[in-house]
């Protein structure tokens, strides 16, 4: 049985090195999929799961890997074998599911796009793990046991780390990140659709996402206070240099993605 190569995993661990938030982003309309995203890029947010939970999904990763070439396009709830063929052929830079399969997990194993597996149980994340993996989903964390199940999985696994997703919440996302074992959250609560696309259909300019974003992670992270002013980008990924404490120990959020890989990985991977 073929195994995962450190390549593979280099490459996941860079993604969720690379940002501390993931924002698992579901689009209705397929005209909001680049301005939100480049939204949250400019927020200082540069990995984005783009889901298959709707039509748009797949037309949405391609469109917004073209546009944006700075962020991390990768795509979520992908559930068979047909679906990580679809978003690899989309441009797809990393593939997310919600659970496992054994033939899931092996494909990811040949893959392109590497894949970060999503795992409930400590069973599950033993298939997973004897096939090299050591990155993980932990879905849905909250009510698969939350951040006492992942100080547990940390017993037997102290070499594996997790992106909790399900049920985290800006109140809640600095607590699982300051776990050791925790590299990134993600979650919907990270693009809430009445803020960027309002009953009304009055768009929101792209400005104002990165403002709510930026101020409700202030409310949750107090080190964000320090933010001020310039463009919202820049203010925000210094404050996440220079403070880093306020996303727990251990979360490097380095200036640009390509610093962290070997140049011949960074090549391929883009
Ligand atoms: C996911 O796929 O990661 C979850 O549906 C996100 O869960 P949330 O909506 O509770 O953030």
């Amino acid at each position: 049985m073929n195994q995962l190569s450190d390549y593979h995993r280099e490459r996941v661990r860079a993604v969720l090195q690379s940002s501390p938030l993931v924002p698992v982003i579901a689009i209705q309309d397929l005209e909001d999929a680049v301005p939100l995203c480049q939204a949250l890029v400019d927020g200082g947010i540069n990995v984005l799961e783009i889901t298959l939970r709707t039509e748009h999904g797949l037309k949405a990763i391609e469109q917004v890997r073209k546009a944006i070439p700075d962020a991390w396009v990768g795509a979520g709830t992908v559930t068979s074998i047909a679906q990580y063929r679809q978003v690899e052929a989309a441009g797809a830079q990393f593939v997310i599911t919600p659970g496992v399969t054994e033939a899931i997990l092996e494909f990811g194993v040949t893959s392109e796009a590497p894949l970060l597996p999503g795992i409930a149980t400590i069973s599950e994340l033993m298939v997973g793990y004897n096939l090299g993996y050591r990155e993980f989903k932990f879905f849905p964390a909250e009510v698969a046991g939350g951040i006492p199940a992942l100080k547990a999985f940390n017993g037997p696994f102290p070499d594996v780390t997790f992106c909790p997703t399900g049920g985290i919440r800006r109140n809640t996302a600095a607590d699982y990140l300051a776990l050791g074992n925790v590299q990134a959250v993600g979650g919907t609560w990270l693009t809430p659709r009445m803020w960027w696309r309002p009953k009304t259909g009055r768009r929101l300019p792209r400005l104002r996402v990165g403002v709510w974003l930026i101020s409700d992670f202030r409310l949750g992270f107090p080190a964000w206070k320090f933010w001020s002013g310039r463009t919202l980008g820049q203010g925000f990924r210094e404050t996440l240099r220079a403070h880093p404490c306020a996303l727990g120990a251990g979360h490097p959020w380095p200036a640009t993605f390509p610093e962290t890989l070997p140049q011949s990985a960074c090549h391929t991977f883009r």
